[in-house]
């Protein structure tokens, strides 16, 4: 979906509870999509599908980087993201598949200063959100795929949750309006279905050699 540049920017408050909410519901089937469809999807994930994991989000989070105000933001997750793709490609003795650009289509970015605030906090969101699934999928690999320590998953550790929470106070703050609300609904749902776009152009789970 392309980012469209309908929200007005009507100085009319949101309820702060509603912001998480509302980010939630426009968001939370693109969720079960993904957590359906990634690398890491299968029964018993290999080393592998953990190194396409994380190419394919190092492809996706350089095409969130290309939105206005992205690019310094996503500038530690990338580089997270290539020390642990280097840390695999050390393990397997792989490199990673190239960059798709073909499967990145290109991003229209109409709307005003506003609009691309409100929406980038929208996809701040889906890549702080990420982290918490990182966790889950750090307690279900670390042992299946020692001794990689999976250090990207590992993330923030045990800080994941005060780091989360710190970020919603952060986005309820920034997201004061239902015109920012429902513009950074459009940038999480575009965040997610980029996501989605890029993990149909790599190769499914079990096409991988271990
Ligand atoms: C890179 C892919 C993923 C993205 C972009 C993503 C995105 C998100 C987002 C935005 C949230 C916040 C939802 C909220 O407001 O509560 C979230 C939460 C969560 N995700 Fe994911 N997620 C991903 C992968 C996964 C996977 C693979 C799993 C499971 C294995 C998972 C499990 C969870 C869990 C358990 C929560 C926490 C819910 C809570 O504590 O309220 N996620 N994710």
């Amino acid at each position: 979906m392309a980012l469209s540049a309908t929200a007005s920017d009507a100085a009319v408050p949101a309820p702060a509870v509603a912001v998480r909410d509302a980010l939630r519901q426009a968001t939370s089937h693109l969720h079960a999509a993904v957590d359906a469809g990634m690398p890491l999807s299968g029964p018993a994930p290999s080393l592998a599908d953990y190194h396409a994991h994380l190419c394919l989000l190092r492809d996706w989070v350089r095409l969130l980087q290309a939105l206005p105000g992205m690019a310094e933001r996503l500038a530690a997750e990338r580089a997270a993201l290539n020390a642990d793709i280097e840390a695999c490609e050390r393990l397997r003795g792989a490199t990673s598949p190239a960059w798709a650009p073909a499967a990145a289509a290109a991003v229209p970015l109409a709307g005003s200063p506003a609009q691309h605030a409100a929406r980038a906090w929208g996809v701040a969101y889906v890549v702080e959100g990420s982290r918490l699934g990182g966790q889950v999928l750090y307690r279900r690999l670390a042992a299946p795929l020692a001794p990689h320590p999976l250090r990207y998953l590992q993330g923030a550790g045990a800080q994941t949750g005060a780091r989360w929470r710190a970020f919603l106070d952060e986005l309820r703050a920034a997201l004061d309006t239902p015109a920012r609300v429902q513009a950074a609904c459009e940038g999480a749902v575009w965040a997610f279905e980029r996501l989605l776009q890029l993990s149909r152009h790599a190769a499914a789970p079990g096409e991988r050699a271990a």
